[in-house]
């Protein structure tokens, strides 16, 4: 098993490798270099608390299976939605269009304030009462199934109950740290 050390970022095993050498640890900057290559979609996770609402932008989503129809998202402890998906139970993954650059940042902290994040775009709801943006390429409205905790983050299981679809023709896609527009 190999586990991270948040003060060093190094990760450490105590897997021997197959020469039976202990396996090298990997700086959290050769890491994050690594994932930079990894082209991934833009969301924008939103939900819905005693609060209000509250949203993130996120990459770390992916399909887990049809059946029954489930998504997984990791949502950094740390982050404003955090106490809020985990005690509300409900999310939706709003997958962003081409234009949503704007949006994206200001979700991924450019607007501190959670109803300043709101002020753009069009919201409505699903089933779920978690926020939906009107004009994104897609949205997933789920409920939270399952939680597993991996270093500083919490995987997120989700079943979709619905789905909306925007009508954009385009997506919007984060490599290289930079985002681009595909279509
Ligand atoms: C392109 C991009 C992808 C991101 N992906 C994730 C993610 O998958 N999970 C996550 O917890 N934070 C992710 N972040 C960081 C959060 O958006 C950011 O830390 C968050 O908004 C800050 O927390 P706050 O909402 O408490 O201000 C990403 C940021 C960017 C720009």
């Amino acid at each position: 098993m190999r586990t991270v050390d948040e003060g060093t970022g190094m990760s450490s095993s105590s897997l021997p490798s197959p020469s039976g050498a202990t396996l090298p640890p990997l700086e959290r900057q050769s890491f994050r270099d690594g994932m930079a290559k990894l082209a991934a979609a833009v969301n924008i996770i939103t939900s819905i608390g005693g609060n209000g609402r509250c949203g993130f932008t996120a990459s770390a989503v992916c399909s887990v299976t049809d059946s029954p129809p489930t998504l997984l998202v990791c949502v950094n402890k740390n982050s404003q939605s955090h106490a809020v998906i985990t005690t509300s139970q409900v999310l939706c993954v709003n997958t962003m269009a081409g234009p949503h650059e704007e949006i994206s940042m200001a979700f991924a902290g450019g607007v501190k304030d959670m109803n300043a994040r709101f002020a753009v775009g069009e919201w409505t709801t699903l089933v779920t009462g978690a926020p939906v943006l009107k004009e994104a390429t897609v949205a997933f409205d789920c409920r939270v199934t399952q939680v597993a905790e991996v270093g500083t983050h919490d995987v997120v299981f989700c079943e979709v109950l619905a789905i909306h679809e925007g009508g954009s023709k385009d997506g919007l896609v984060y490599f290289g740290r930079k985002f681009h527009r595909l279509g």
